[in-house]
């Protein structure tokens, strides 16, 4: 898989994570970036950053009837990266309500899920190509403070593996990604140190190119990687300290 001269399409390209998959593709000679976002006018600035490669979208990864829209209008697309994330920051028992936990699922789960699925036959018919799916390092272990959204990246890590499957014999790749700490306004809370979204981006388009399955792109994760491997019982211990 080659980015250079490809067609990406990222969900949530307005800010954090995405907006430094669309610069890291930029960087990487991408013919055209497809950047989707809730809100038009929130791609201001993302566009400003090469009016020509870069097209912006308005999609809603939680609308399914959107969602195959845009897989029928954007026929040209090779690199899909389902970006686009959300955290209702609640416990599983803790949380007054499953609301966050429903959404979670719909925004990181059955969005990214219904995206892969939309976009299957488009890759198919432009050589292969290649998907790439944000999880989280919890999605290799429950961290009971955001259990729900833990809940909802095991789920679609599990979605991304079986994906990957799949869509071998039409030759796609699947990159799953287990970030732990990126600079964005979802991580603002989270301890450093912490990679730029840049740096992120750039990480995952190597991992990409070179063929690999899965990436820990940064200290964070690389680092409870791990500790999980070594100990896996031991980390689950570990946790309780967090609650
Ligand atoms: N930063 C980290 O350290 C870290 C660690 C682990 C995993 N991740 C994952 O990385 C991805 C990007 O997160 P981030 O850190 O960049 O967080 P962020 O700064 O909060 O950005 C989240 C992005 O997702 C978009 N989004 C949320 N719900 C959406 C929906 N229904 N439809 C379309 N777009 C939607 C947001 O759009 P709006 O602007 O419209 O809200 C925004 O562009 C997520 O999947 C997240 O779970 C991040």
């Amino acid at each position: 898989m080659k980015v250079e001269g490809g067609v990406a399409l990222v969900t949530g390209a307005n800010r954090g994570i995405g907006r430094g998959f669309v610069e890291a593709l930029l960087a990487r000679g991408i013919a055209r970036v497809y950047a989707t976002a809730r809100r038009l006018d929130s791609l201001d600035a993302v566009v400003a950053l090469d009016r020509v490669r870069v097209s912006p979208v308005g999609l809603d990864v939680t609308d399914a009837r959107r969602l195959r829209q845009v897989a029928s209008e954007y026929g040209d697309v090779s690199l899909l990266i389902n970006n686009a994330g959300m955290t209702a920051y609640g416990r599983l028992i803790g949380a007054p309500s499953l609301d966050g936990a429903r959404q979670e699922m719909e925004t990181n789960f059955w969005g990214p899920l219904q995206l892969c699925r939309a976009f299957a036959p488009v890759l198919a018919a432009n050589g292969g190509g290649a998907i790439i799916n944000v999880l989280s390092i919890g999605a290799m272990a429950c961290f009971p403070q955001v259990g729900s959204y833990c809940a909802s990246k095991f789920a679609a890590a599990a979605m991304t593996q079986g994906v990957r499957l799949e869509l071998h014999g039409q030759g796609t790749r699947v990159l799953g990604v287990y970030p732990g700490a990126v600079e964005s306004d979802m991580s603002a809370a989270t301890p450093g140190p912490k990679i730029t979204a840049l740096e992120h981006g750039h990480a995952c388009l190597v991992a990409l190119e070179r063929g690999e399955d899965n990436l820990y792109p940064d200290f964070s994760a690389q680092a409870k990687h791990e500790d999980w491997l070594r100990d896996p019982a031991a980390f689950e211990r570990n946790l309780l300290s967090r609650l």
